[in-house]
């Protein structure tokens, strides 16, 4: 069981920033990685259906085997119950709990703003945490659609981009919060921009790192002697591997990387 491959889905690409947090911090463990690169973006689809494809893809990966399942997808992470994880035969990591907890230990002020795509933001799931941890905290919720493709365009430094970073944080800014999430997979890519808006004490809870750390803390596994990293996607490798090239360094290469098809 040990020498399994960790399991990582996201619904495309993004989830690679947490492939590599996971690989710096535990650079002895094999990794098998899924985006679902043909039914992206989650973001703004069905609790349904996002519900429906994210137990198909994880399926694909308990299917492989793997030793652990991460949900690095934060849309995804919002709306996989409880339960159902519960229900599975390996532990499942999503990106939801330790990024809440992250934020719940900084905040002073109680008052924490979550950035992440529309499903997410309305599935209240940040919110549900958050409350879970600091009952009396207020959460500023803003969803901002078009962080992903803005990212997927490689347009991190751009004026567009800025002026919507501006947009989107604006109601943090007034309600002063003094803790952000950036719950989900392309946030971290916008760090800079979104941190040359926000005052000097403001911190930000990169939801992926908080993913990795919680990873390292289940598995306690650093006696691995090899690691070994495969990929699979559900359309266009070509376009997953140019992506992938803004999501990793390059000391992570895509070697293994395979197309296959799911049931709808
Ligand atoms: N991976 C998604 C997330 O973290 C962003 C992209 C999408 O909408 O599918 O919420």
């Amino acid at each position: 069981m040990q020498d399994l491959p960790i399991g990582i889905f996201d619904s495309g690409a993004g989830g690679l920033i947490v492939l590599r947090s996971v690989a710096a911090l535990l650079p002895h463990e094999s990794i098998v990685y899924f985006g679902d690169t043909a039914r992206l973006p989650y973001g703004d689809k069905s609790c349904q259906t996002i519900e429906k494809y994210s137990r198909q893809c994880v399926q694909f990966l308990l299917d492989h085997p793997v030793k652990m399942v991460v949900i690095a997808c934060n849309t995804a992470s919002s709306f996989t119950s409880q339960e159902w994880k519960d229900s599975l035969p390996v532990p499942v990591i999503d990106v939801l709990y330790p990024s809440a907890f992250k934020a719940s230990t900084l905040t002073q002020n109680q008052c924490i703003g979550v950035l992440g795509t529309h499903a997410t933001i309305r599935s209240g799931s940040y919110q549900k945490a958050l409350h879970t941890l600091l009952p009396h905290a207020h959460i500023l919720p803003v969803a901002c659609p078009l962080f992903v493709p803005l990212v997927e365009e490689m347009l991190l430094d751009h004026p567009a981009t800025h002026l919507m970073v501006q947009e989107y944080l604006k109601p943090i800014l007034d309600a002063e919060c003094d803790t952000v999430i950036l719950g989900c997979t392309h946030y971290p890519l916008l760090r800079k921009a979104i941190s040359k808006q926000l005052p000097s004490h403001v911190h930000i809870v990169d939801s992926a790192q908080c993913c990795a750390e919680a990873i390292q803390q289940q598995l306690k596994s650093t006696s691995l002697k090899s690691s070994k990293q495969q990929f699979y996607v559900t359309d266009d490798p070509g376009r997953f591997k140019k992506l992938a090239q803004t999501f990793l360094p390059s000391s992570i290469q895509l070697e293994s990387l395979e197309l296959i098809h799911l049931d709808n």
